[in-house]
């Protein structure tokens, strides 16, 4: 039997709990033995939830209980959530987690803790949601040499570009219907100003290379200037517009990573990515193209991303699944100035 303690009881966490109970035969099957959330900390109580027994506010409950081997965290942001998490993987009990911003910001030192105390920080859920994609990068592709990755990373912005385009919806309505699907995030200026694409082009980059890309020095621009003018000029010309994470090979050090709205011919398959879904479409050297496609947003696509992760952790207990993403910088470059 594995206990597990799910961080953060908010859209993704509860989506966590529900997987595993929904699931639970096959998740037990695939894990190899019984998976039991023992834990569920929370600042909040739930009355009336069917888990409310289960919800804590502790979290030296959790460090203390030697039960407790793998960790949800979906509490998002780099304060608290860091700190559990080192605290966590510290004692060898394994982390799974949604939570982007700290795997752009912490993800090489987190994963160098965890490589020292045999256990594993695993993120498949901090990007593209529910759509396998760090897996391929870090495990299949393995015998590629990734030229380039090109994603749609944000679900909501994609949702309101999408409105925009077929139903010439205005962004505040749209953004505010992606707030009520659980999609955006709690401050919205992230998705709309291209943070959270930024954070996730950042961690293919990073997988990409196998070393460090830092988020903060990617230049960003979000969907906030796009205009029914903006849609109108593309589609004459038979493209549309699409908020991009985009990242390029130079050479094995050097970079060209960006977050910016592109227009892209209607017939490119990043450009029949709608709604909340996202795409990364991904360039070996061998391979050529792929693209993998989902839902990028969302309380149980997401949730069943972490799941699989903790099922992963469970199947190599006590072994480090080895995850290429190294301290040392990707250098950066900017080429838009010399094609302007
Ligand atoms: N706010 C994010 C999005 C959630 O809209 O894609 C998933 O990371």
């Amino acid at each position: 039997m594995i206990n597990v303690a799910v961080l953060g009881y908010g859209t993704v966490g509860s989506g966590v709990v529900e997987v595993i109970e929904k699931n639970k035969d096959m998740v037990n099957k695939k894990s190899a033995q019984e998976l039991e959330v023992k834990y569920i900390l929370d600042l909040r109580d739930f009355p009336g939830d069917p888990y409310e027994n289960k919800v804590i506010h502790d979290f030296n409950t959790i460090l203390q209980d030697d039960s407790v081997t793998i960790i949800c965290e979906t509490m998002g942001g780099v304060g608290a959530a860091y700190q559990f998490t080192k605290q966590a993987l510290e004692l060898g009990k394994s982390v799974c987690t949604s939570n982007k911003e700290l795997v752009a910001k912490h993800g090489p030192e987190l994963l160098q803790i965890a490589r020292e105390h045999n256990c594993n920080y695993l993120f498949e859920a901090s990007v593209g949601g529910g759509i396998p994609i760090i897996r391929p990068l870090n495990y299949s592709l393995t015998a590629e040499k990734i030229e380039a990755v090109n994603g749609i990373l944000n679900g909501t912005t994609n949702y309101i570009l999408s409105k925009m385009e077929k139903e010439g919806a205005d962004f505040d309505t749209v953004l505010k219907e992606a707030q009520d699907k659980g999609y955006a995030e709690r401050n919205p200026e992230a998705d709309v100003e291209g943070h959270d694409a930024c954070r996730k082009i950042a961690i293919l980059s990073s997988l990409m290379f196998g070393k460090n890309v830092d988020s903060e020095k990617v230049p960003t621009e979000g969907i906030t200037k796009i205009t029914a003018a903006d849609f109108e000029y593309a589609n004459a010309a038979e493209y549309t517009i699409k908020l991009l994470g985009r990242s390029r090979a130079i050479d094995d050090d050097t970079a060209e990573v960006m977050v910016a709205p592109f227009m892209l011919p209607k017939d490119h398959p990043l450009a029949m990515v709608y709604g909340v879904f996202n795409a990364v479409f991904v360039t070996g050297n061998m391979l050529g193209d792929s693209m993998y496609y989902g839902r990028g947003a969302g309380k149980l696509p997401t949730a069943s991303a972490v799941v699989s992760d903790v099922i992963d952790c469970a199947r190599h207990q006590g072994k480090v699944i080895m995850c290429f993403w190294d301290k040392e910088e990707v250098k950066l470059v900017d080429t838009r100035e010399s094609v302007r």
